[in-house]
């Protein structure tokens, strides 16, 4: 479904337990050490210059997310722009703060007039693994900063390029060089197994960053300095992300091989955690023909009308757990 279940890497544990002995508030803008590990590993895997970045550690990405709009002050009578089959939390996040959302993949459709005050764009996607090339996100960059829009790259998978090499918001082919208007979300769930740390940062506009460091500081939204310490150890070490980048590399060719087999059609799915599943059917007769297999993945509606015919299914599970699905897949 989507949960790690890899080892948290023995140096990062090691971070965190040095680092116990915190009796001090922690930094809300984050330790110098972690500023420079963020800023160091964006300039390696986004491409991005590190003069003028602003930086900000969060408590996992999720929070932001959901935040970002009342962080923004965006409010009742704005438009916040998600994808079309997308993570619920962009929707959610701002329902939170009683704007409106149009679900949409094409700015053009939006019409002269809606007030967008932000974009949300996913790549590599989840649910779809869909990777968005620079120059479609150069363009939405170049329609937001026309109106004064922000546009919000949320790159968690950025890390897990298969058949496309995923691109940054940050990278100078997308955003020009310049900061102005965008900020990318980056979270070390999936490429450290931090998932239980709730480790992420946000990267872009200075002054934007400077505006939810404010809000953040006073509104408690503090990463505990263990864990401050901890991502400063992930963030240095490049070795156990290439290790967890091969699990997921091997269990998804199995998966793909398996679901293919039994007449499943993948659809994108050239980067990211996810294979994007259909068999020409309503979600759930699919959902419903796995389970009676034991198979749980999950319903492509969860992410959006869009994805009634589809389900997603992830690539976090033990070896163990993978070979039992193609096991049973082949006995179809
Ligand atoms: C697209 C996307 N963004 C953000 C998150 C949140 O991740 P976390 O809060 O663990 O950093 C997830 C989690 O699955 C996700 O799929």
């Amino acid at each position: 479904m989507g949960t790690p279940v890899d080892p948290v890497p023995a140096l990062i544990r090691q971070a965190l337990a040095d680092a116990s002995d915190a009796p001090g508030y922690p930094l809300t803008a984050g330790t110098p050490a972690l500023r420079d590990a963020i800023a160091a590993w964006v300039a390696r895997a986004c491409g991005a210059g590190v003069d003028g970045l602003g930086v900000l550690p969060t408590i996992g990405s999720k929070e932001l997310v959901a935040w970002l709009p009342t962080l923004l002050g965006i409010g009742p009578g704005d438009v916040v722009v998600v994808p079309s089959i997308a993570y619920p939390t962009y929707e959610d996040g701002a329902r939170l703060a009683g704007a409106t959302t149009v679900r949409t993949d094409s700015l053009t459709a939006l019409g002269p007039d809606p007030r967008v005050r932000l974009v949300w764009v996913n790549s590599p996607g989840n649910p779809t693994g869909r990777v968005l090339p620079a120059g479609h996100l150069r363009k939405v960059v170049d329609w937001a900063r026309e109106r004064g829009a922000v546009v919000a790259s949320d790159e968690c998978y950025l890390p897990l390029g298969w058949d496309a090499q995923p691109v940054s918001v940050l990278s100078p082919e997308v955003c020009g060089g310049s900061y102005e208007g965008v900020l990318a979300v980056h979270s070390l769930s999936k490429r450290s197994n931090l998932a239980g740390y709730r480790a992420g940062f946000v990267a872009g506009d200075p002054a934007l960053v400077a505006e939810l460091l404010k809000i953040r500081k006073h509104a408690g939204m503090i990463v505990p300095a263990p864990v401050q310490a901890a991502m400063v150890a992930a963030l240095g070490d490049q070795a156990h992300a290439d290790a967890q980048r091969e699990r997921y590399r091997a269990r998804r060719e199995k998966l793909r091989a398996a679901f293919t087999a039994a007449g499943f059609t993948v659809e994108h799915s050239e980067a990211g955690l996810y294979l994007w599943l259909t068999r020409d059917e309503e979600c759930w007769d699919t959902v419903d023909w796995l389970a009676r297999r034991g198979i749980l993945v999950a319903a492509g509606v969860f992410y959006g009308p869009a994805g009634a015919r589809h389900v997603r299914v992830a690539l976090t599970e033990s070896d163990e757990h993978v070979d039992a699905v193609a096991g049973r897949l082949a006995e179809v």
